[in-house]
């Protein structure tokens, strides 16, 4: 891909936020090989690849801010507190201060993955990611803000979650108001996209990224019992069950009490394409089972490595 004509030839591209989506498109642009990549976190990975700077700075600093951001055409916003119960004000906070800085420091872009779902009646969650994609905008760097469900890859907290559950559950309780539709994006097509909005043509606005595959949350556990080998049954329940659900997440899985709760608060609210004239344009779209299968697949399993 050639950079966007207001970008320079090599472009200065900071990717904010080493996690399990900023790891990853940092591995997809260093492999376009016409970009300077600085990959920044408190702990950034230690081996990155040659093409790709890796650098440990706390984003909340402002004197780390600055530093990462020397000399940076465009910024991929990528950083998320979910560890931490305070995370829905923080992080918008911390996009506002991100974005003051950025602009002084002459960014010409900023790229966000944000949440999808609706601006009204949007689950805590989601509701912050979008204040997070409003603070980030507010400063004049075009923003662009790719809104997407769940990302199906590889080591992403929710595959752990998805693959625990699918393994260890005799029944699939179905509560009440939790059959919501999702429309899940495969790693490699969200990669793609936050490549092609860092360095093609201008596209500043909210934009939802989402796969072809339309399916209620529980489909996601069914998916992969049956790509796992196991069949699980479903049990619907007449009534919303929160806390057994939150439980069941904490009991069964590896995600922390805050994630559990922002997952199950989110599962009675749709996250879909409302608007196809605002879904982000891909050629072709990974299918959710090809996605699973893949981040199910042999050697994916992190215990198996331990
Ligand atoms: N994963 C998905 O399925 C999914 C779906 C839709 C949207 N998204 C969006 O994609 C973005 C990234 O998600 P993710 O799944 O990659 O999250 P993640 O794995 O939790 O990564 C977030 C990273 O932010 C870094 N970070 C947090 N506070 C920081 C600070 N003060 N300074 C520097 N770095 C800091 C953390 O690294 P350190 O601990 O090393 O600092 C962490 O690795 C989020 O905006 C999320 O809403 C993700």
């Amino acid at each position: 891909m050639t950079p966007s004509a207001e970008l320079p030839a090599r472009p200065r591209v900071l990717i904010a936020g080493a996690g399990f989506i900023g790891r990853a498109v940092a591995e997809d642009l260093a492999a376009r090989d016409r970009v300077e990549l600085r990959l920044v976190s408190r702990r950034p990975p230690a081996r990155a690849g040659a093409a790709i700077a890796a650098v440990a700075a706390d984003l909340n600093r402002r004197a780390d801010r600055l530093r990462a951001l020397e000399g940076v055409d465009v910024a991929l916003w990528l950083v998320h507190s979910l560890d931490r119960p305070d995370y829905a004000d923080r992080d918008p906070a911390l996009a506002a201060a991100f974005a003051r800085d950025a602009a002084a420091a002459g960014v010409k872009r900023i790229v966000y993955l944000g949440a999808l779902g609706p601006d009204d009646e949007a689950a805590p969650h989601t509701a912050s990611r979008h204040a997070t994609g409003r603070a980030l905008a507010s400063a004049g760097v075009p923003t662009v803000e790719l809104r997407a469900s769940v990302v199906i890859g590889r080591g992403s907290a929710v595959i752990e979650m998805v693959r625990a559950l699918a393994l260890r559950l005799p029944v699939l309780i179905v509560p009440a108001g939790a059959q919501a539709l999702t429309q899940p994006v495969a790693l490699g097509d969200a990669t793609a996209a936050l490549a092609e909005a860092a360095l093609g043509p201008a596209r500043p606005g909210i934009w939802a990224l989402a796969g072809d595959d339309v399916v209620p949350w529980s489909a996601l556990l069914t998916l992969s019992a049956d790509l796992l080998g196991r069949a699980l049954p479903q049990l619907r329940m007449p009534f919303a069950t929160p806390r057994l659900s939150s439980l069941t997440l904490a009991a069964l899985t590896p995600l922390s009490r805050t994630m559990s709760e922002a997952l199950v608060r989110g599962l009675g609210r749709p996250a879909i394409v409302t608007d196809p004239r605002r879904r982000w344009p891909a050629p072709a779209w990974i299918s959710l089972r090809e996605a699973l299968a893949a981040a199910l697949g042999p050697g994916s399993d992190p215990k198996d490595s331990q």
